[in-house]
């Protein structure tokens, strides 16, 4: 077992962690809250601390100058005609997140260690995927939408609980074939014409078939439509910057066959960058249940949904991601409309670790899982250790200072069979 260091900070740390543990695992006494004007009667579902409440209305993508605006305008300028949409509120329906979109009951999505509720029926969204159905609804064929989704999740220098999120989606008719052929083979030319390399190794296979009640030459040329869009939009965000730096190569584009309840044909498309692929969006061919539920059965397309953080990391080579919650004008003022800068950093504090480690809560009945199951039923006094739930803890106590909480060794007592764990908790301030 690795040694606490400083005893006397530890142990204050340590007392804040377990007395918000035990709290974690009370049913909560306060029967409503308040957000936004509305009342949300208070259930075991319930898990959203105030501090994540608090960036409700921070709405980055919407800030000028920021980077992630500045990043979801440079997205909706490439996609002419498209209209941009921003929903007012991130408090969504359970219905409107999962179920509508045919995830299973069971989705881990669902689990409360995951995402975050008010109560059994109302979330914060953890997609933009969740606006899908009242987009179509309203009767919208070419749409982009903005917004912050929420997740609960580990912390390091790509993950923080909120983070921005654009969902995009193109319906035809099905009369529409032959434009949709046309319009595919004039950005096949245009896009032959870019230093672009594309690896596309997806199929549509039985596992990622097309769908039964689409007429296969359609369901193509829409898949096919989809490849062009959205290769097209990363050549033009990522495609300047490559032609600026030293590396020779062109830009690499890799699709791969994914799997996600809404869609089929489904893919994830990845960026070959600094040596490494990354993962920026999911997309697919929608759902036909999707748009039947929208009241559009006459309609079928494609859509995906992008990670604004992530692109923007890269972009502006911001090196992690609570820089963008920074309200230091030394982050702020680095950054304009429509330019593509290189971050600056203004803070060379180093980090300071502390390694915490406590025994887990004692599961009496391990049978009552923690999740979607134990907060629909009845709940247990202690709920089985997760360390999304731990994660959470230290955000609350150490807010925007926490920079990464790894797990360094766990031990088990022999006699007792008790266990306990120790993380390594990374402190390093952003701006002072
Ligand atoms: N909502 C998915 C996610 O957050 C991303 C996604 C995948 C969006 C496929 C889509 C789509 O619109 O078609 O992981």
């Amino acid at each position: 077992m690795v040694r606490i260091k400083k005893e006397s900070d530890d142990r204050i740390l340590y007392g804040l962690v377990m007395s918000r543990f035990s709290k974690l695992t009370e049913t909560s006494t306060s029967l409503e809250q308040k957000i936004e004007d509305i009342v949300y009667q208070k259930d075991a579902w319930t898990n959203t601390p105030p501090s994540i409440l608090a960036k409700l209305p921070r709405r980055l993508h919407q800030q000028q100058d920021h980077p992630i605006s500045i990043l979801r305008n440079l997205i909706e300028n490439h996609f002419q005609q498209f209209k941009a949409i921003s929903p007012a509120s991130a408090i969504v329906t359970t219905h409107m997140n999962f179920d509508e979109l045919g995830f299973p009951a069971d989705h881990p999505g669902r689990s409360l260690t995951d995402s975050y509720y008010l109560n059994q029926t109302h979330m914060l969204r953890t997609h933009t995927s969740a606006h899908e159905v009242e987009t179509f609804r309203a009767g919208n064929d070419k749409w982009l939408l903005s917004a912050d989704v929420y997740r609960r999740d580990e912390i390091d220098a790509s993950h923080y609980p909120v983070f921005h999120q654009m969902e995009g989606a193109r319906v035809w008719t099905r009369d529409q074939l032959q434009e949709l052929k046309d319009l595919n083979a004039k950005m096949a030319e245009e896009l032959a014409a870019c230093p672009l390399v594309i690896e596309d190794i997806s199929m549509t296979s039985e596992s990622n078939p097309y769908q039964p009640q689409h007429d296969p030459e359609m369901a193509k040329e829409i898949a096919q439509n989809l490849k062009h869009s959205l290769n097209s939009m990363i050549f033009q965000l990522f495609g300047r910057l490559k032609a600026k730096s030293t590396d020779e190569e062109p830009l690499k584009v890799r699709w791969i066959e994914a799997f996600f309840p809404f869609t089929t044909p489904s893919y994830e498309v990845e960026v070959f960058w600094n040596g490494e692929w990354l993962e920026i969006l999911g997309c697919g061919v929608v759902m036909q249940k999707t748009l039947d539920n929208a009241g559009a059965p006459q309609k079928l397309g494609w859509a995906f949904g992008l990670g604004l953080e992530r692109i923007a990391m890269i972009l502006f080579s911001i090196p992690d991601i609570r820089l963008f919650w920074s309200e230091d004008s030394r982050f702020l003022r680095q950054f304009q409309e429509g330019k593509i800068n290189t971050f600056k950093p203004y803070s060379k504090y180093p980090p300071c670790y502390k390694d915490l480690s406590f025994w887990l809560p004692e599961e009496k009945n391990p049978k009552e899982a923690h999740g979607a199951k134990a907060a629909g039923g009845g709940m247990t006094s202690i709920k089985p250790f997760h360390e999304n739930d731990f994660c959470e803890i230290v955000r609350d106590v150490a807010g925007d200072l926490i920079e990464s909480v790894t797990p360094i060794d766990e031990f088990t007592n022999k006699k007792t069979g008790r266990n306990s764990k120790c993380y390594r908790l990374n402190y390093r301030s952003m701006d002072r």
